[in-house]
């Protein structure tokens, strides 16, 4: 694909882009640029540009807005020690994007070129990518764009990519989070969307975030949807377990939780340290009791935005409960070290996960 370059007349000046690049926060600060393609039935994937980030101007009845048909991926860019500019296995994202696509019904947007128009955009908004624990969020998505109202594929799709300068996403920061375990709501279904990376599955698990917040804490865990019985994930991140002997547990990729790169890569990092890594089921009775009887030691929530980020305490309709002494555990530190340490290009036999940009 030849993305066609427009650069922004009057980009952010570099006095203001340096202040917000101290406390990015999350979701809130964009680069100067974004990128955009179209889809039509004739014409497949065209028109690639990176232009000026603008508005959109869509039709009322533009598919999207009324049956949802969106899908959308979450990754980031790095500066490593050296000031280099590299995407962290941005060739996994590639693929779930494409998988997403698939069971939306949508246009496979072919990898090469999902991997093309994010490097296109970090290369012209790369005094954008911040140092030190911040990075560059990148979150290319694509939507039905049909005025059509009727409930079939959309015969056109945009797909476009932001860029944003970010910090934690938990509001937490580095304290460990209080989760809230719904037996209310559920995220996924058996034979539904929940390992695609869809907006239905965040809008679907809104109203559980906010039962959680009117409880007291930071964020909802879920629990399969047939027995309301196996704990499966985060409304945003993935879940591990680290049980006393050093065993690290998180619940397997049956089709109703997203298959999280953050994940993967730690049970990559964590096998290769030593400890042994098991994809099994995990029930919200036998969490309760393992963290009363001692044999659960630490848990931890990780994403792309969420890092790695330490559950301290547990809270349900049936009563709270704590995980250990409640303080973030040696071992959810010492992964969370591996992982920034990989990310940022310090690990030389992990350098093949980087895809160096700028
Ligand atoms: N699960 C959900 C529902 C998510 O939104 C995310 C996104 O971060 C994850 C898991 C973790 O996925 P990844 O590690 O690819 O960011
Ligand atoms: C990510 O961390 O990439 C996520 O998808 C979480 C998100 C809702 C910002």
């Amino acid at each position: 694909m030849n993305f066609v370059i427009t650069r922004h007349s009057s980009p952010t000046p570099e006095g203001a882009r340096r202040k917000l690049l101290v406390e990015p926060g999350f979701g809130r600060i964009y680069t100067d640029h974004m990128v955009t393609m179209r889809w039509t039935p004739e014409a497949g994937w065209h028109d690639g540009q990176i232009t000026p980030r603008a508005p959109f101007s869509i039709h009322p009845a533009s598919h999207v807005l009324h049956y949802a048909q969106e899908i959308f991926e979450g990754l980031k860019a790095y500066r490593t020690d050296s000031g280099a500019i590299a995407l962290f296995r941005p060739e996994m994202n590639a693929a779930r994007f494409a998988r997403s696509a698939e069971r939306l019904a949508m246009p496979p947007l072919p990898p090469p070129v999902f991997i093309e128009a994010l490097e296109r955009l970090v290369q012209v908004d790369r005094e954008w990518v911040p140092e030190g624990e911040s990075s560059l969020y990148l979150n290319p998505f694509m939507f039905g764009n049909d005025p059509y109202l009727g409930a079939r594929a959309s015969l056109n799709y945009i797909f476009c990519v932001l860029a944003l300068p970010v910090g934690h996403y938990f509001k937490a920061g580095a304290r460990p989070l209080k989760v809230w375990v719904t037996e209310t709501y559920a995220r996924a279904a058996p034979g539904g969307t929940g390992a695609a990376k869809c907006g239905g599955n965040y809008a679907a698990a809104l109203a559980a975030s906010n039962e959680a917040v009117a409880h007291g804490c930071d964020h909802a865990v879920f629990l399969d949807a047939v027995e309301h019985r196996w704990v499966e994930e985060l409304a945003g991140a993935n879940i591990f377990f680290v049980m006393n002997d050093g065993t690290l547990l998180t619940p397997p990729l049956d089709g109703t939780i997203l298959p999280g790169i953050t994940r993967a890569t730690i049970i990559e990092l964590a096998s290769a340290a030593g400890l042994p890594v098991r994809e099994s089921r995990y029930a919200f009775n036998q969490w309760r009791s393992d963290a009363g009887s001692g044999r659960l030691r630490e848990v931890f929530a990780c994403g792309t935005g969420a890092t790695v980020a330490s559950i301290g305490e547990v809270a349900s309709a049936s009563g709270s409960f704590r995980i250990a002494d409640g303080d973030p555990g040696p071992i959810t530190a010492r992964i969370k070290k591996a992982l920034f340490d990989a990310q940022r290009g310090r690990t030389a036999e992990r350098l093949e996960w980087l895809r160096f940009v700028a």
